[in-house]
C-alpha cells in the first residue's frame, strides 16, 4: 500500500560512530544537527535530485553517484518497484566532519521512501539499504553511522555481512559533547591512515573495553564507561590528522569528561559527560582550545538521541 501523501519530509540525526573502542561496531545518535530530505512521487519512473542545499555545491545530483538516490534505489530494487521520486536534500550539518553526514542523508531519503510504501521494512531492516550509500561515500559499507541514525540511541553493529544491530541501554544522565573543528577530513583518507595489522596485545585490550562498554551501559556505571571508552587501534594514527586533538582531549578530561576520543573518522571530537552541568564545562574547555589556536569550531551538547530518524511533514 503506497502512501497517498504528495510529499514526505524526514529528518535524520547526526551520529558519533565507533565511540572510541568499537571501531565500525558502536555508534550513537545525537541531537541538534542532521539532514532533511523531502521526496515527492513522480510519474516518470525515475529518481531525480531536484535540489541540494547547505553543501557548498560539493555534492552531485547524478543519481548514480548521489548516496540518497543510491539508498532509495536499493529499497526500490528490493521491492521490485519502478516508482519515481523527486528528491530535495537539505544538508543541516557539515560534510566530511566525522558526524555521519552521508549516513544522515541516506537514512533520511530511505526512511521517507519506506514511509511512502506503507513501511514494508522496520528501522533495523532498512540498515542494509543505507549501507549501500556508505559503500559509495567511503568505500566500505559500515553500519555504525546509519544504524543509530535510523534507530536512535546507542547501537552495537554485531555483524555487517548478515546485518545484526542491537540497541544498547542509554544511561539517563549521559551527555555527548561534540566539537567540530572547521577542517575537512574525508572518511576514505582517515581509513587509509589505519594500520593494516594490529598486535594481539592491542586487540585484546580493545575487545576487553568493548565488552566493558556494554556492561557499563547496562549497569549505568559511568566510571566504568569512562575507563572503557578508549581507543588503542585508530586514535593513535588518526589523531595526527586532527588539528589540536591532543590539547582538546586533555582539556575535556581535565574539565571532568568521562572519556574523549575521535567522533567517527574525525575531525570532530566527542567527550562523554555525566549530567548537563559537566557537559557545559567540558564544552567550554574544548572550545577554548580552538579559540586560542584561532581555528573555527562548533560545539554541540546533546543527550543521546533515543528517537533516531523522524518524519517532520
Ligand atoms: N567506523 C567508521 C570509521 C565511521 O571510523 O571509519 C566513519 O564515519
Amino acid at each position: 500500500m503506497t502512501n497517498k501523501k504528495k510529499s514526505i519530509t524526514v529528518f535524520a540525526p547526526a551520529t558519533v560512530a565507533n565511540i572510541a573502542c568499537g571501531f565500525d561496531v558502536f555508534g550513537m545518535a545525537i541531537d541538534h544537527i542532521g539532514d532533511e530530505v523531502t521526496i515527492i512521487p513522480n510519474d516518470k519512473n525515475i529518481l531525480q535530485i531536484k535540489s541540494i542545499s547547505g553543501d557548498n555545491k560539493k555534492l552531485t545530483k547524478d543519481v548514480n553517484e548521489n548516496i540518497v538516490a543510491i539508498s532509495i534505489q536499493a529499497l526500490l530494487d528490493a521491492l521490485k518497484s519502478n516508482q519515481g521520486f523527486d528528491i530535495y536534500l537539505k544538508k543541516k550539518m557539515p560534510l566530511s566532519s566525522g558526524l555521519g553526514s552521508s549516513a544522515a542523508s541516506s537514512v533520511a531519503g530511505l526512511f521517507a521512501a519506506n514511509e511512502f510504501f506503507g513501511k514494508p521494512f522496520t528501522r533495523a531492516e532498512l540498515v542494509p539499504f543505507a549501507m549501500e550509500g556508505e559503500r559509495i561515500a567511503c568505500g566500505t559499507a559500515h553500519a555504525d553511522n546509519v544504524a543509530p541514525s535510523l534507530m536512535g540511541g546507542i547501537i552495537l553493529c554485531r555483524n555487517v555481512q548478515h546485518v545484526e544491530v542491537i540497541s544498547l541501554p542509554v544511561p539517563t544522565q549521559l551527555y555527548a559533547v561534540v566539537i567540530h573543528p572547521h577542517y575537512e577530513l574525508k572518511t576514505s583518507d582517515s581509513r587509509k591512515a589505519l594500520p593494516k595489522k594490529i598486535s594481539i596485545k592491542i586487540a585484546s585490550h580493545q575487545w576487553a573495553n568493548t565488552a566493558g562498554v556494554v556492561h557499563a551501559l547496562h549497569s549505568q556505571d559511568y566510571a566504568l564507561l569512562g575507563r572503557c571508552v578508549t581507543d588503542h587501534v585508530a586514535e593513535p594514527f588518526r589523531s595526527k590528522l586532527i588539528p589540536h586533538f591532543d590539547a582538546a582531549k586533555s582539556a575535556a578530561l581535565e574539565a571532568g569528561a568521562l572519556a574523549c576520543s575521535i567522533s567517527g573518522s574525525g575531525p570532530s571530537i566527542f567527550a562523554l559527560a555525566k549530567g548537563a552541568t559537566n557537559a557545559k564545562k567540558i564544552a567550554e574547555a574544548m572550545k577554548s582550545v580552538y579559540k586560542k589556536s584561532k581555528m573555527g569550531a562548533d560545539v554541540y551538547i546533546s543527550k543521546i538521541n533515543n528517537k533516531g530518524v523522524k518524519i517532520i511533514k
